[in-house]
């Protein structure tokens, strides 16, 4: 299977899917999870949700020309936004005229928290604490032992003093932080059990009585990364040269990297193409956001989560990491066809396979915006699609959308007045 897939994007949409099938990236039962029955999967969601009247759809897409460690990837993008797809299909290309990216992740290991309050004797309570540990360890494994079956399991405990010294707005608390592989899986629900079995313990040892118990989203332990290097000469852009746009890249990161405003912008950026295979892989892009922007904030300051340098060969060297604590197994990954058909065609990934894809997303992203950027700016690219949506948003039938569209982009006028205008014959 390969991912370049020259003209894809001027294919129907019944063509694309053939063009997946004949090339073996999906099979015709993949395809008809993509094209389930409304009513079938809006009953399946009245199961999962609670008062549910309706399905909220987002285009399902696929971005092209990843090469990743080496192996060729279609990655499936579940977004909204114009232009994503895209951009990071189009980075994609470029950087695999220089080998591709390189991809790791750590393996699947996040935090569970227990906060004890009321203490009467806080050192008493923490020792006790530490030195029942081999035995907190075990009891947090006994709450799931099929993770142990399949390799994962309690790593490690400690125990945090909070607010050694309270004032009148703070509370002095202990905070016991157990450490678990959960392997594949998103980890939530084992580990929310785990805690919430230990908390009766933790009571007894401490003296104290428990508040909180839940699962950290602050995946530090779980981070997936990814690396690029990109020759000049594929950056060249109008009137821009192949260095001159790699430098005006270096630019643009530095700005992220010394200023909060624009460290927003560039990591939502980096987010567009994270989120749309978390998103399409069934993973809880809530959590993975609400991680990544605190690990981009890691050092006091908030900071670009990516960092873009020329090497000593003149390439242009990118590097990505963030917390991405995403799981490939698991009743409600498996409960959504279009994710199990995600998976599929990145071939079934293990969880630190799909983390790392997931930052040669966001690193593909973070590239093709910053090249957009610090050449023509990003309207260009993204007007016409955009006008796309104007036309959609002012009712033109499917069959006028592309020409109202166009005839909006000639006149340079993308408004929904202008587009509901043509379409009562008044333009
Ligand atoms: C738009 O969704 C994302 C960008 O603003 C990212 C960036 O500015 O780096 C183009």
């Amino acid at each position: 299977m390969r991912a370049r897939l020259p003209g894809f994007h001027r294919k129907s949409m019944g063509e694309r899917l053939r063009t997946l099938i004949e090339t073996g990236a999906l099979t015709r039962d993949d395809v008809a999870n993509l094209r389930g029955e409304l009513d079938d999967v809006l009953a399946a969601a009245d199961h999962r949700v609670e008062n549910v009247v309706g399905l909220h759809a987002l285009p399902w897409a696929v971005a092209t020309n990843f090469l990743v460690n080496g192996r060729e990837v279609l990655v499936p993008m579940a977004i909204e936004e114009p232009s994503v797809v895209a951009a990071a299909s189009h980075a994609a290309k470029l950087v695999r005229a220089s080998g591709g990216f390189a991809a790791d992740a750590d393996p699947h290991r996040v935090w569970g928290q227990i906060q004890v309050v009321g203490c009467r004797d806080w050192d008493a309570a923490e020792q006790a604490l530490l030195g029942h540990r081999e035995r907190l360890l075990e009891v947090a494994a006994a709450a799931h032992p099929t993770l142990a079956r399949r390799g994962g399991g309690p790593r490690a405990l400690a125990v945090r003093p909070l607010n050694p010294e309270p004032d009148t707005e703070t509370s002095r608390m202990l905070i016991v932080e157990l450490l678990v592989d959960t392997r594949d899986a998103m980890g939530a629900n084992v580990v929310n059990t785990m805690m919430e079995r230990l908390a009766p313990i933790v009571e007894s040892l401490s003296g104290g009585q428990t508040v909180c118990r839940i699962l950290s989203n602050y995946a530090d332990q779980c981070l997936g990364r990814a690396t690029c290097t990109v020759d000049p000469d594929q950056l060249a852009a109008g009137a821009f040269s192949g260095p001159a746009v790699r430098d005006r890249i270096v630019l643009a990161y530095q700005f992220a990297a010394s200023d909060v405003r624009r460290a927003v912008t560039h990591n939502k950026g980096i987010m567009n193409g994270v989120d749309g295979v978390v998103v399409a892989t069934g993973n809880d892009w809530r959590a993975v956001e609400a991680g990544a922007h605190a690990y981009a904030a890691r050092s006091g300051r908030y900071r670009s989560l990516s960092t873009w340098r020329v090497d000593q060969a003149g390439r242009l060297v990118g590097r990505l990491e963030l917390p991405l604590a995403l799981g490939t197994v698991g009743p409600s990954i498996q409960a959504q066809p279009t994710a199990r058909t995600a998976l599929a065609l990145l071939g079934h990934p293990d969880a630190r396979a799909l983390a790392g894809i997931a930052a040669a997303v966001g690193l593909a992203q973070n590239l093709a915006a910053l090249k957009a950027l610090v050449t023509d700016g990003i309207q260009r690219g993204h007007m016409r699609l955009h006008a796309r949506s104007v036309a959609l948003a002012a009712g033109a039938p499917l069959d006028q959308v592309d020409a109202l569209a166009n005839l909006l982009m000639d006149r340079g006028w993308v408004t929904t007045h202008h587009a509901r205008a043509w379409l009562r014959g008044r333009l």
